[in-house]
């Protein structure tokens, strides 16, 4: 089985930019070690903080942002990094090109409960024009030269893409590497599988609700066809089981916090995943625009999320393009 590196090379992805994404797996065996441990690690559990975001801290988020960010800075390959939960972006090396944004441990919630999480990241370069601070980080998801996550789920897994498709790599904990399994992801146009939060229903907006109801009508809906739903609360969990087998995820702008009305954020989970979807042959949209066109105006910005099998992401962009309604802004 190829190893990372010399399929990186083949497909000449330049040498410091492999020494980043080998650097953000070095950190993830650590954090794959420390979620196997569980218990005996220490590290179950939360702390008394909040992040930026306002959410309580679980140890394993801050022990996951603090290996990332150390190791990554100390490449001196990167010129910042921001992060889901830092305030602010962590200056690196002033000659460096290379950006990182991450969510060191996404779906947090299911660590206490033995469930999958994961790390998501997104490499962008220091733009063109003179920008500093958060500035640099705000860039579309077009501009983004490599994305991926680490699965630590039963076996540990590198989904990635460096803008030439997506390929899938294990864990080979015997060797500690990460080995190619699967070369090329790609998403199955049609499904019959969503993943949506359910208990949110009522305060969706009204294309959504009327999307949703038409796949619970199955075969005797407009549809004609049953739907299956599954929802495992971590976005790197739910992504790959539609990178896997096809499906339609979605986490939409919600009435709930008129302040807040949308979960996921662009920089660290919506882009990311849309340029893994979008290199997979699937769509990612916030049912009013590509997620990648959208021009980031601050570094913890959250978006509407739908993506997945493309022509099911088409099917609800109907009920938002027929269904006039009013427009939650996230
Ligand atoms: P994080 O743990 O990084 O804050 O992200 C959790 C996100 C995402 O992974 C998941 O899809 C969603 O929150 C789950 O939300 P609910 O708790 O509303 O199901
Ligand atoms: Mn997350
Ligand atoms: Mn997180």
């Amino acid at each position: 089985m190829q190893r990372l590196i010399p399929v990186l090379n083949s497909d000449h992805v330049p040498l410091h930019l492999i020494s980043v994404i080998n650097t953000l797996l070095t950190a993830a065996k650590e954090i794959s070690h420390r979620l196997h441990q569980g218990s005996l690690a220490g590290t179950l559990g939360s702390t008394l903080d909040e992040n930026i975001q306002g959410e309580t801290q679980k140890k394993l988020d801050i022990v996951s942002n603090q290996l990332i960010k150390n190791m990554l800075l100390e490449t001196g390959l990167v010129h910042a990094v921001a992060s889901e939960e830092e305030d602010d972006i962590v200056m690196g090396n002033p000659d460096a090109r290379y950006l990182v944004a991450y969510d060191p441990l996404d779906g947090s919630s299911n660590i206490d409960i033995n469930s999958s999480v994961g790390t998501i990241f997104s490499i962008l370069q220091k733009p063109d024009h003179p920008a500093e601070g958060k500035e640099l980080f705000l860039q579309t998801g077009d501009e983004q030269i490599a994305a991926g996550y680490i699965l630590y789920g039963p076996s540990t897994m590198l989904v990635l893409t460096t803008g030439k498709g997506v390929r899938a790599y294990t864990l080979d904990h015997t060797v500690g590497e990460f080995l190619l399994t699967v070369d090329s992801l790609t998403i199955p146009h049609d499904t019959q599988e969503f993943a949506i939060n359910m208990s949110n229903q009522r305060h969706w907006s009204t294309p959504m609700q009327a999307y949703i109801r038409d796949l619970l009508s199955g075969v005797d809906g407009p549809r004609g066809k049953n739907f299956n739903m599954r929802w495992n609360a971590a976005m790197v969990s739910d992504v790959h089981r539609i990178l896997t087998r096809s499906g339609l995820f979605s986490y939409p702008a919600d009435s709930r916090k008129p302040e807040q009305p949308c979960k996921l954020r662009l920089l660290y989970e919506a882009n990311p995943m849309s340029f893994l979807v979008e290199q997979a042959g699937g769509r990612a949209t916030t049912g009013y625009e590509r997620i990648m066109s959208l021009q980031p105006t601050h570094i913890h910005q959250r978006c509407s999320v739908i993506m997945g099998s493309r022509n099911e992401v088409d099917a609800c962009l109907e009920y938002y393009k027929s269904i006039p309604c009013e427009r939650f802004d996230c």
